[in-house]
């Protein structure tokens, strides 16, 4: 029998976490192309097809879409560097724009520019000692491949997306350990735009088109990993889900027959991903649901093959939920993950999303008991409005509470056995927000003086909490 011990292992990973989409700016540089993220507006995560073409159509201001500008990173990127490794953080999560290697997703070959690019940002991280975790595709296809050739509803796209998979492997395979395939993969449920290039109104029914996208991605993946094994065998390939584990509202059987069929639903893909097959309850789900997923000869048998090494997610919330009445119309999943009730027991961020340290470690029991294999937390943490103070300090005590209580969380599920292997604060220098596209949602420990649309100086500024996350680093997680 293992022995009892609670203490993060040597060797742990304590990194951070960005995207390129929401960082780097300079769309138009680089020979890059436009992304699905270049044409989404201050306020908003999923558009319309005439909100896309509008925005191509270039006859709005580039100050309404933040994710054009980021924090510049494109240029910064060593010096943003330099400075995380201030923390002592020993890694960082970054993902490759799909857009700077292949622009409009169709090229045969890859944007030589791009590569060297990436190629460049991920020496800088070796050079201040951090180890590169390379997402693959988080939020960022070709816009072309969504508005043309229907998304990932369409096989067309995982081929010119294994063309783009496989570019970066081969390219990056002796600097890059650790990969995810996609980001967040599971909350395509809810998200037809971001995720998987689609127009939910293109479709008479978008649950068919989003789970037929789905599953285009997790054979993606399986393809990925297969080719990984070829090219580097010591690459370590992880899958990805945001985990938003539902609570039942009561202990109501209605109510807690719902939440666990609510949670399997968004932990179907990890299934999948980590256990090689479609769940059964998935089976029963699509029949009730008039979903017919249409599967090529070898897809099951590839998604056996190559199952995920590690599991990782990323943690924010936890929701609760009841048993839908006979009136309400199942299925739920296209109202999106924030329409649970608020739950009474937890405070919530100025943006609503409930902080809930302990599920953190409900959660990494319940994946760990469910794969048994390591488990990295691939984002988490708080947005805040952080205002610096005249001197130019800036005081982020509420970033450093919520991190502490979930690493101690973290550390009792270490405790508890689950194999903890890495952890990656979201946004270790602020960046432009996912969901909203706001500058003024803050994450890091990095404070960067620019404003929604863009204005200010970008100067970089540290938080108090970078000083706490190096002391925690450089404890090993025991002073916190
Ligand atoms: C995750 C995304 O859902 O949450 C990130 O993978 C995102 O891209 C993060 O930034 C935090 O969300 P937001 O909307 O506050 O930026």
């Amino acid at each position: 029998m293992n022995q009892y011990e609670k203490a993060f292992p040597p060797g742990f990973l304590w990194a951070g976490a960005l995207a390129a989409n929401q960082c780097e700016g300079a769309w138009r540089e680089g020979g890059k192309g436009v992304s699905v993220a270049d044409v989404v507006p201050l306020g908003k995560f999923g558009i319309s097809r005439a909100e896309a073409e509008a925005a191509l159509a270039g006859n709005t201001p580039d100050s309404q879409y933040p994710k054009r500008f980021g924090i510049d990173f494109y240029h910064t990127y060593r010096e943003d560097i330099r400075l995380l490794a201030g923390t002592g953080m020993n890694g960082l999560r970054t993902s490759i724009a799909w857009t700077r290697i292949f622009p409009t997703g169709l090229e045969d070959t890859p944007n030589e520019e791009g590569l060297r690019f990436y190629d460049d940002m991920i020496d800088a991280m070796r050079e201040n000692g951090m180890e590169p975790i390379m997402t693959i595709s988080h939020y960022e296809m070709p816009l072309n491949l969504a508005t043309e050739h229907g998304g990932w509803a369409s096989r067309k796209t995982l081929e010119c997306f294994m063309r783009f998979a496989e570019a970066v492997l081969c390219r990056y395979k002796d600097k890059v350990r650790y990969w995810i395939d996609i980001n967040q993969i599971n909350y395509a449920i809810s998200d037809g735009y971001s995720s998987l290039g689609i127009f939910d109104e293109d479709h008479e029914n978008p649950a068919q088109a989003h789970f037929q996208g789905l599953h285009h991605q997790l054979v993606a993946g399986a393809m990925v990993r297969r080719l990984a094994k070829e090219i580097n065998p010591d690459m370590q390939m992880g899958c990805m889900c945001g985990d938003a584990t539902a609570y039942p509202a009561t202990c109501k059987p209605e109510d807690v027959l719902a939440t666990l069929q609510e949670n399997q639903l968004y932990w179907y893909t990890s299934d999948v991903q980590m256990l090689g097959y479609y769940p059964r309850y998935m089976a029963r789900y699509f029949a009730e649901n008039g979903i017919c997923v249409k599967m090529e000869a070898n897809d099951e048998t590839l998604l056996r093959q190559f199952p995920a090494d590690f599991h990782s997610f990323s943690y924010y919330v936890t929701r609760i939920l009841r048993a839908l009445q006979p009136e309400e119309k199942a299925p739920r999943m296209l109202e999106g993950l924030m329409n649970g009730e608020q739950n009474p027991y937890l405070e919530a961020s100025e943006w609503g999303w409930p902080i809930d340290p302990i599920g953190l470690r409900v959660a990494l029991n319940l994946f760990y008991d469910r794969y048994r294999k390591p488990i990295m937390i691939t984002e988490n943490g708080l947005g805040t409005r952080d205002v610096p103070e005249a001197d130019g300090s800036i005081h982020d005590i509420g970033h450093i509470q919520y991190l502490r209580a979930h690493i101690e969380q973290m550390k009792e599920a270490i405790g508890d056995g689950v194999e903890l292997i890495g952890y990656c604060p979201w946004g270790p220098i602020d960046i432009v927000s996912a969901s909203t596209s706001q500058m003024s949602k803050r994450y890091g420990f990095i404070y960067v003086d620019l404003d929604d649309e863009g204005k200010g100086t970008g100067k970089r500024s540290l938080k108090d909490s970078y000083h706490w996350y190096r002391q925690v680093v450089g404890s090993n997680g025991e002073q916190l």
